[in-house]
């Protein structure tokens, strides 16, 4: 059985994307000799087919996974059809969450005249409200109070209490609309935090032409402004994990353990997600069906997680249904998410503590075996390994870091995937998981190991230079 990892407070600072580094310096560390690969390293690897994996990225990144969309389900079906064409038991868990749609439609004129660059507040309402126009000072009630909105549309400075607080202020002071200008120069985005009843449909608008709605109000109290907003929807929505399950080959000699291999499917509104994260998607399917038939004592569970774009989801729902026995048998979380841009850095893992852990340790170990090179690691958290860390399992994302300039952006696209580094993070992910899970595991722990951890400390000291 494993060692409990301590869980930390700063692991929410880590998940939270705080003090994680953007830009870690990924290379290889040489150690200068290789293993030959042994005969259960070959059989990890033998059928790994990489137009395969290339294929299924093909295919999930038509269109942007958002997720609770049409896509999003389409790509948890792909993914369900798929395992269950390996052969295996497959569990599709749903969930549920709060979606928001971004406004399709956002305008203001004043006095009849627009010109204006209004901003949405995320989970804010659509509305169409025409009213006279009040000074409504912050936002707070006292200034509210002082400024009459009643059937009026607020216009609300930047500052001291939350967007939410402001807009609800309003409309409890009988405001039919705001206008939330910035206190700094640039524009203004923001989120109302979450949905609720009392909202008014709320627009921003930068500093200067906050002035200027002002300057006009003041020069004639009975300036009317008209305020639409259209397509905003705020709503239940429901996502999707899909789990497949490899259990021991032979009951007798089943350890109890189990090792979780991780990626999740949507991607952000707008992105293909051929990168982030149909590459990691795509591997967790090529190592299921390889892998499906070796001999082993240890559980191997394939999963790939809806929603984590909006904040890692689908895995702690996956994470929060695990039993404690279950997640104390849980070994070890190996979680893929943008293992294929040929326009990233090299191959790289991170840790939520910047700590070796089993997942670690075995990755070194086989990466040395299979390229001559471990594969380095660093301290970040940011995708669906921080759940499995909290849960006191050691887990680790693999990544190819500095990312690529595609990241979340419509151009992440099937055209920038290369095929040799899939190959090769399936290969060293393959032989990882192999290692630990074929019967009598030894677990190849001498002091190369701990050589290459005194390495990687030295290069990192070298590389915050
Ligand atoms: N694939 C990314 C994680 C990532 C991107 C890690 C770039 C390292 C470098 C993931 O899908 C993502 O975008 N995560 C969010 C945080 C999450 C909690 C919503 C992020 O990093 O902003
Ligand atoms: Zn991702």
């Amino acid at each position: 059985m494993k060692k409990k990892l301590a869980a930390f407070s700063l692991a929410a600072m880590l998940a939270a994307g705080a003090a994680v580094p953007t830009a870690v310096i990924a290379k290889p560390i040489e150690t200068g000799y290789t293993q030959v690969l042994d005969q259960f390293d070959k059989k990890a690897i033998r059928k790994i087919d990489v137009d395969r994996i290339y294929n299924h990225i093909a295919v999930l990144s038509e269109a942007p996974r958002v997720a609770g969309t049409d896509v999003e389900d389409r790509a948890a079906d792909y993914l369900r059809n798929e395992f269950k064409s390996y052969g295996y038991e497959v569990e599709v868990q749903p969930f549920t969450f709060t979606g928001y749609t971004e406004p399709t439609r956002l305008s203001l004129t004043v006095d009849g005249k627009s010109g204006f660059s209004p901003g949405n507040f995320t989970y804010g309402i659509s509305g169409d409200v025409t009213a006279v126009l009040a000074d409504g000072g912050l936002g707070t009630p006292a200034d509210l109070e002082k400024a009459d909105v009643s059937g009026k549309i607020a216009v609300i400075r930047r500052g001291d209490i939350s967007f939410a607080e402001k807009v609800i202020n309003a409309s409890r002071a009988g405001a039919v609309g705001v206008i939330l200008y910035n206190n700094t120069a640039g524009p203004l985005s923001g989120t109302l935090g979450n949905h609720d009843d009392e909202l008014i449909p709320a627009v921003s608008l930068t500093l200067a032409e906050g002035e200027a709605v002002l300057a006009q109000l003041a020069s004639d109290p009975g300036t009317k402004a008209h305020l639409l907003i259209e397509g905003a929807e705020t709503s239940e929505r429901t996502s999707h994990n899909v789990i497949a399950t490899k259990k021991p080959t032979n009951k007798q000699k089943d350890t109890g353990d189990i090792i979780a291999i991780s990626s999740h499917m949507d991607s952000v509104p707008g992105a293909p997600g051929a990168n982030d994260n149909a590459s990691g998607t795509a591997v967790t399917l090529e190592l299921a069906r390889v892998m499906k038939n070796l001999p082993s004592d240890t559980e191997i569970r394939f999963m790939s997680f809806g929603a984590e774009e909006l904040g890692l989801l689908g895995s702690r729902h996956y994470v929060s249904e695990l039993t404690e026995e279950e997640k104390d048998r849980m070994i070890a979380n190996f979680n893929l998410d943008m293992v294929g841009s040929r326009d990233a850095g090299d191959l790289t893992m991170w840790t939520v503590d910047g700590q070796a852990n089993l997942v670690t340790d075995l990755s070194q170990d086989s990466s040395e075996r299979l390229n001559g090179k471990a594969t380095p690691f660093a301290a970040g958290g940011r995708s669906d390994h921080v759940p499995f860390h909290e849960a006191g399992i050691p887990a680790a994302l693999f990544i190819h870091s500095p990312t690529e300039p595609w990241y979340h952006s419509p151009e992440d696209t099937l055209d920038k995937i290369s095929k040799e580094k899939l190959e090769d993070t399936a290969k060293i992910v393959a032989t990882a998981v192999y290692d630990r899970a074929r019967f009598d595991n030894q677990n190849r722990k001498d002091k190369k190991r701990v050589e290459n951890k005194v390495l990687i400390d030295a290069f990192y000291e070298e590389a915050l230079r």
